[in-house]
């Protein structure tokens, strides 16, 4: 479970460009936890550096914004992390059209 006191936030299409960056930016505040989602974080050798140099702040969760399934799959993963607490930011940077996105319940 998350522990009080920290930012929280979650970033869509995270594994280059922009949504990085936010990431990279946010990650050298120690007061905010990142859910940094794409939709295969595995590829992105930067978003895994930047994971491991997070210090436990960082977690990379699939999301395909275009995929309903995919989008429930990272809401069930991040509230795993979360428990009864609830994002204070989502940073929807994947430019995906027609998102499931917007139908999300994330107890916010
Ligand atoms: N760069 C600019 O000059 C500029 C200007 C105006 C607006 N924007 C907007 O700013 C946003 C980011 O731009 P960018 O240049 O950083 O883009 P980018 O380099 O192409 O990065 C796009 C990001 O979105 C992710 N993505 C793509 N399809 C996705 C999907 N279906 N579900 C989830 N994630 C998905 C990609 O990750 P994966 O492929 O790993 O999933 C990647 O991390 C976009 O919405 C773009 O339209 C950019």
């Amino acid at each position: 479970m998350c522990d009080g006191g920290l930012i929280l936030h979650l970033a869509t299409g995270s594994s280059r460009g922009i949504g990085l960056e936010i990431v990279k930016q946010l990650l050298a505040d120690s007061s905010n936890l990142i859910f940094a989602t794409c939709r295969n974080s595995d590829a992105s050798s930067a978003l895994q550096s930047l994971k491991q140099k997070g210090g436990g702040r960082m977690h990379t969760i699939q999301l395909d914004a275009d995929d309903k399934q995919s989008v429930n799959t990272a809401a069930r993963a991040v509230k795993k992390v979360l428990g009864k607490g609830g994002l204070d930011y989502l940073l929807i940077n994947s430019g995906i059209v027609n998102s499931e996105l917007t139908s999300l319940e994330w107890n916010a």
